[in-house]
Formats: C-alpha cells, sequence, structure tokens
C-alpha cells in the first residue's frame, strides 16, 4: 500500500458483542463481563482483532445502557472495574483491542451531572445540557424524541425544558458548552489509559444539534467539535474510532473520516440499511430491497471513498432485523444465504463488523407480545394499539423490524437457555438454537462460522481486500452482484447470487484463468445456484 504504514484497522476485522445478550456466567439471566471473558477464545479462533462492546457503563437501563450514570465505572449487572481490566488484559494476550461504546449525546437523568443541573439554574452543570425556557404545556417547538412523545421535557421547579432526542431519560449534552466537552475529553483519556483500542461514538451526528432551529443531526458546527475531540482527547494512541451517522453522506463521510486522521477513522453510514424503509412508516415496515439501488449506493460508497475516506462494512448491529431474515432466506437457504451475504461484504473495502450471531446465521424471532423488552418495540407497540391496529398487525411489524430480533440471546449450544445463562434469561432465546448454534459449527468446515473464519484470513492473506480499488460488474442484472477489487498486482472477482433462483452466469469467461478463493457450494458448476457466491482471485502478472 504505496510503502507507508497503514493504520491496524484497515486490516482489522471487528466483532460487535451486545453484553446483555452475548454470555451470562453468574447465571442472573444476564450476560456479563466475566461471560464475554470465558468466551474470548471463541471469538480469537475466528480471527477477529478487535471487540465494540455495547456499553456496559454505569446506567439505569432505560435503554439497556445508552443511558449512561457513570462514564467511569461499570454497571453491576455486568461486573466491575476489574473485570473490564481483566477483559482488556485477557484480549490483549489473544491480540484482540477492546472498543468502548460511548454515549455523548446525551447521558442518563441519573448522571450527577443532571442531578445537579436540576438543581438551579445556576448551577455549574446547568448549562451541560440543552434548557428552553417555557411555560409548562407549550413546549418551545413541536421536535419529536425518537422513542415517542415531544423531545422536551418540562421541569416545574426551573420554569424550564430540558431537551431529550431519545427517551425522557436521555437529556441531551450540551455541546455548546466547552467546559461539558473538556469532561468527556477527560473521560476518554482515562479509559485510553486503561489499555483500550478505541471508541464507538454513538450517534456523533447529533452532537452539534440546534433545536431552535430544529436540527438534529449534522448541524452547522458539528465537524468543528469532531475535530476538537480529536485533536484533545484522541491523538497520540492508535485508537481506532468510528462514528454512529444515520444521516452519513459519501460527502460528509469524507471529512469524519478524512486521511489526515483530522476526525475520526470511520463512520457507520446507513444509506444502504434505509433502502427497504417505507416512507413514513420507517419502524413500522421493510418493502422487498430495491436491489439495483442497494448495488448502485455499496458502489458509490466503495468508489467515492478511495483514497479519500474510509468504508465500515456492515449488515447488522443491535437496533438492526437479522440480515438474512431481512434480505434473505432464513428458512431452506439460510446457511447458504448467510455465506453470501458474508462474502459479498467481506470483498468490500473498509474494515467489516460481524454482529455476535452473524457468523452463526442468527435470524429474527417469532415473538409473541409480552416477550419484547426494548424500549423502542414497547413504544412501538403503544403507538400502534393507540392507533388501532390489530395484534396481528403489529407482530407483524415488530417480527420484521423490532430491535429485539438482535437482541436474542447468543446461541452457544444446545443446552437449555441455548447454553447463555443458567437462570432465567432476561430475554427469550429463538427456539431455533438447537439446530442454529455455536457448538455445531465451530468444528464444522461447511459452517457459516467457518465461513466467516475462512474471509477473515483471506482478508489478512491478500492486499488487495484492503486497498484494491473497487468496480461494479453488471450494473443492471436483477440478480448479481459482481464486482472486482484491484491494485497494482492483484485482482479480485466476487460474484453473488443475491436471490434463490439459478442463473447462468455471465462472468464465466472471465474467471478461466483465476483461482477460486471461496465459495458456498462444495463444487462449481456452469450456472450459479441459489444464493451461490465466490470470490476468484489472480496475480496481475498472470499467475494464480
Ligand atoms: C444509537 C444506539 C441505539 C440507542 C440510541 C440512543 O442509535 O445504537 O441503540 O438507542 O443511539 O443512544
Amino acid at each position: 500500500m504505496n510503502g507507508i504504514a497503514q493504520p491496524w484497522w484497515k486490516s482489522a476485522v471487528i466483532y460487535q458483542v451486545y453484553p446483555r445478550s452475548f454470555m451470562d456466567a453468574n447465571g442472573d439471566g444476564m450476560g456479563d463481563l466475566p461471560g464475554v471473558i470465558s468466551k474470548l477464545d471463541y471469538l480469537a479462533g475466528l480471527g477477529i482483532d478487535a471487540i465494540w462492546l455495547s456499553p456496559v457503563f454505569r446506567s439505569p437501563q432505560d435503554d439497556n445502557g445508552y443511558d449512561v450514570s457513570d462514564y467511569q465505572d461499570i454497571d453491576p449487572l455486568f461486573g466491575t472495574l476489574e473485570d473490564m481490566d481483566r477483559l482488556i488484559a485477557e484480549a490483549k494476550k489473544r491480540g484482540i483491542r477492546i472498543i468502548l461504546d460511548m454515549v455523548l449525546n446525551h447521558s442518563s437523568d441519573e448522571h450527577r451531572w443532571f442531578i445537579e443541573a436540576k438543581k438551579s439554574r445556576d448551577n455549574p452543570y446547568h448549562d451541560f445540557y440543552v434548557w428552553r425556557d417555557g411555560e409548562a404545556g407549550t413546549p418551545p417547538n413541536d421536535m419529536p424524541a425518537s422513542f415517542g412523545g415531544p423531545a422536551w421535557e418540562w421541569v416545574p421547579e426551573l420554569k424550564q425544558y430540558y431537551f431529550h432526542q431519545y427517551s425522557v431519560k436521555q437529556p441531551d449534552l450540551n455541546w455548546e458548552n466547552p467546559a461539558m466537552r473538556q469532561e468527556l475529553y477527560k473521560i476518554l483519556h482515562w479509559w485510553a489509559a486503561r489499555g483500550v483500542g478505541g471508541f464507538r461514538l454513538d450517534v456523533v451526528d447529533h452532537f452539534g444539534k440546534d433545536p431552535d432551529q430544529k436540527i438534529r443531526v449534522a448541524g452547522p458546527r458539528l465537524h468543528e467539535y469532531i475535530r476538537e475531540l480529536s485533536r484533545e482527547a484522541l491523538q497520540g494512541a492508535e485508537l481506532v474510532t468510528v462514528g454512529e451517522a444515520w444521516s452519513a453522506t459519501t460527502d460528509s463521510a469524507k471529512l469524519y473520516s478524512n486521511p489526515d486522521g483530522s476526525e475520526l477513522s470511520m463512520v457507520f453510514q446507513f444509506e444502504h440499511i434505509k433502502l427497504d424503509r417505507v416512507p413514513g412508516r420507517e419502524n413500522r415496515e421493510l418493502m422487498p430491497l430495491p436491489f439495483l439501488q442497494f448495488k448502485e449506493v455499496l458502489s458509490r460508497w466503495q468508489t467515492e471513498l478511495y483514497e479519500k475516506g474510509w468504508n465500515s462494512l456492515f449488515w447488522e448491529n443491535h437496533d438492526l432485523p437479522r440480515c438474512v431474515s431481512r434480505w434473505g432466506d432464513d428458512g431452506e437457504y439460510r446457511e447458504t444465504c448467510a455465506k453470501m451475504l458474508a462474502i459479498l461484504l467481506f470483498g468490500m473495502q473498509g474494515t467489516p463488523y460481524i454482529y455476535q450471531g452473524q457468523e452463526l446465521g442468527m435470524t429474527n424471532v417469532d415473538y409473541a407480545l409480552d416477550d419484547y423488552r426494548d424500549i423502542g418495540a414497547l413504544n412501538h407497540i403503544r403507538e400502534m394499539r393507540a392507533e388501532g391496529y390489530s395484534e396481528a398487525e403489529i407482530l407483524h411489524s415488530l417480527h420484521t423490524v423490532s430491535r429485539d430480533n438482535a437482541r436474542t440471546p447468543m446461541q452457544w449450544s444446545t443446552e437449555e437457555n441455548a447454553g447463555f445463562t443458567k437462570g432465567k434469561p432476561w430475554l427469550r432465546v429463538n427456539p431455533n438454537y438447537r439446530t442454529i448454534n455455536a457448538e455445531a459449527q465451530v468444528n464444522d468446515p461447511d459452517s457459516v462460522y467457518a465461513c466467516y473464519r475462512a474471509l477473515i484470513s483471506l482478508r489478512k492473506k491478500y492486499p488487495v481486500f484492503a486497498d484494491g480499488r473497487y468496480a461494479l460488474l453488471l450494473p443492471e442484472h436483477k440478480e448479481l452482484f459482481a464486482y472486482t477489487r484491484t491494485n497494482a498486482e492483484e485482482e479480485l472477482l466476487v460474484v453473488c447470487n443475491f436471490y434463490g433462483h439459478t442463473l447462468q452466469n455471465p462472468l464465466d469467461a472471465e474467471t478461466s484463468d483465476m483461482r477460486l478463493l471461496i465459495s458456498d457450494y462444495p463444487d462449481c458448476r456452469e450456472t450459479l445456484r441459489p444464493y451461490e457466491a465466490r470470490i476468484y482471485y489472480r496475480t496481475r502478472t498472470g499467475r494464480k
């Protein structure tokens, strides 16, 4: 790669752990840090380089930890600070870094800053949050909060409203206040000194909000704030930083992930994730994926960011449904489809992320209404009931889009509760754990897990995965997603049949002098079978 040393995260694969659903070591039904430690060998076996750990800080758990009441302590649900130190050290022994999920747009209303802020208008912490004067019953404007209701909450003692873009227990921090920002930087330094490998910045594009202009995301001072944060809190250490930015465009991503290091390493962008959302019913239903647009969007990100930024590659996280259920087949072809989606993603340029269970091909869950736990789902049920929807309609909606689809306990084995806990799991396990589980897959060379492991090792072996220039092939083909990656020495050809029909392979001739690196079928035929995916390789001097 031009002989210049590249940061470690450009050739890394990152695995997201949602701790409450990963592994429970103490039998209280809730995953915890000792549970994560007990599974490090499993993760090292997969070959990952870092773990993004969803929040484990002290929290009243109104939004499963995305409401932090102390950024410098661990919630007793998950363990202790000593457990965290042990996790960092044990992971390090296995070559794995720990990336913490920092929720810096808002805190919990139980954070001591907010408790102080509410005491009086001249309390030094008052200005750590976003307040507006007003009268009871007449909020400053009609901005809604993400989990339902208005974004303004009245505090009668102060005769003021505070602003909260998420739940009423998640007051927005005031990024316009330099003293507040300095406190956040101290926290980041403190964790960096404890040895973490980086940070995921929750809803980073909300930092520059301007409620008077009704601006939630991508506000006028956003990049100024990020540059300051980067300069004052992230320099020196080899930290990876990834911002969550639903509003990111390829243009803003070039700022966020500027190769000069002035902002972050990369952002999670959601343009491809938004394509099957129904306008006006974003959190209610999904429509069939507009496939040509899907190819266009992902390809545009690949070409636009080439040498000008850096992509994060993902299909899943703790907020999204499972990709096999969403875009593919979670029945007859579940395994092949899961492998195809893996191959499609891992062939691209950027840092791939695997969400826990994705490497097993875990699926959405068929819950009853009272099985749901997510604040988003509970709100969704309340709203749809009030709007007169039937139980069946509400269930259908939740089965398709609920965040709890991704939060079902990790499926380790055929033991009771999927081997996740000896107690009563906080969220019901998906009954399909009897067939879909890690124990059955780790030693099976044909498993989805084995496919992910092979992809990770291929990415380590061939530099073209990290630095090759991307070109989309057959942009108008309605069922095939095919592209090449090319650097000075090597070339990859990735061919994926995205659907369940057998197709003629229009690229057959191209591959005659190429070597097959990986495929999701045991043999190669002229046709491409349902969800068949292949990566071919050649050196540009003609050696296979
Ligand atoms: C992010 C998190 C999500 C959380 C929200 C508020 O989108 O991924 O889980 O509810 O921010 O912090």
